[in-house]
């Protein structure tokens, strides 16, 4: 199926991020949000982009009229009824998400392509709240941050995903400019399975004062051609999303590497969640890094 019409379900900065992409390829976008102010937040991150392309010359005025046209906000599921594929992108709450499928589910036509872009959680646990004929469209799409400016998406299949299903969803993220790998359905995927357990160890290594955080960060960048190092990605990633797919990682495979350090606990008790609280190893204004705050 060669998909034209997408839904996404949560315009924060992965649905944004999601949203943006698919419309600068001409898809029409509807983007779905509980929240009114949620919404024009996350509908001006985008245009906001665009503004920057067009201010940067990097994008004509044109161009940006024409993506702007394939995007549109909403509150209502009803809205993504004629959509092909629809990417779940709100908080990793399996309660949340079982909710969403089910609407989606509702809404949906029977060809419909149902994706989540969970992180953690497992994909064939949205199975009980869809139709069985469904289940053969259920998938993962995971996205990775900032999502316009990384070329990777791990998709996910279940027992159940079909083959059909599967070249739809590789021919959309291709059509994104984007390259799929094929993951299966286990937790922390490819990419989280390899980078949470070095990122932990370098919180580690902050905990156990080997170092001070930013000889940590530029050891990596420098020595190993990084774009950025652990402890400024863990504070880009959020440290409470860190713990938070540390322990699923933790509680499914039980090795100390995947454990949360005390370090991390403190920090995401502290209120210390690194770029969007405004402060973690480091203190940030709005989108830039600034100084290592003390530990
Ligand atoms: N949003 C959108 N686009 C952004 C962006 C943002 N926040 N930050 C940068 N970009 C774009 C820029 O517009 C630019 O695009 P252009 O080349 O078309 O102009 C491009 O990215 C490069 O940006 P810059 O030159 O300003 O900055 P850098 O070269 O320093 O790159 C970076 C910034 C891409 C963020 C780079 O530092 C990087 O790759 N960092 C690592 C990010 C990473 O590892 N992400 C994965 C996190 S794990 C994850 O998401 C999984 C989850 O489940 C936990």
């Amino acid at each position: 199926m060669d998909i034209q019409r997408v839904g996404i379900i949560g315009c924060g900065l992965m649905g944004s991020g999601i949203a943006q992409c698919a419309a600068e390829v001409g898809c029409q976008v509807w983007v779905k949000e509980a929240d009114a102010a949620f919404l024009a937040k996350g509908l001006a991150r985008i245009h906001g982009a665009w503004d920057r392309g067009v201010a940067k010359g990097k994008l004509t005025e044109e161009q940006r009229g024409a993506w702007q046209q394939n995007l549109q906000g909403t509150l209502d599921f009803a809205a993504l009824a004629g959509c092909q594929l629809v990417v779940e992108a709100i908080p990793e709450r399996l309660d949340l998400k079982l909710q969403t499928f089910a609407e989606l589910d509702r809404v949906l036509g029977s060809e419909a392509v149902l994706c989540t872009n969970t992180s953690s959680l497992s994909v064939a646990q949205l199975s009980p709240v869809l139709a069985p004929e469904r289940l053969t469209r259920l998938a993962g799409l995971h996205f990775f941050n900032p999502v316009p400016a990384m070329p990777l998406v791990e998709v996910i299949r279940t027992l159940a995903t079909s083959e059909e299903t599967l070249a739809t969803l590789r021919a959309f993220v291709q059509g994104l400019g984007k390259t799929a790998v094929m993951a299966p359905d286990a937790p922390g995927f490819i990419v989280n399975r390899l980078l949470i357990p070095y990122l932990l160890d370098a919180i580690r290594c902050a905990e156990q004062r080997l170092a001070n955080v930013e000889d940590i960060d530029t050891g990596m960048k420098l020595g190993c051609g990084h774009p950025m190092g652990p402890l400024h990605l863990s504070d880009f990633v959020g440290l409470d999303t860190m713990q938070s797919v540390a322990e699923v990682l933790f509680d499914a495979f039980g090795e100390p590497r995947f454990k949360a350090p005390a370090l991390l606990r403190q920090l995401v008790a502290a209120g210390r969640l690194g770029r969007k609280s405004g402060g973690g190893f480091y203190r940030w204004e709005g989108e830039k890094r600034a100084e290592a705050l003390p530990l």
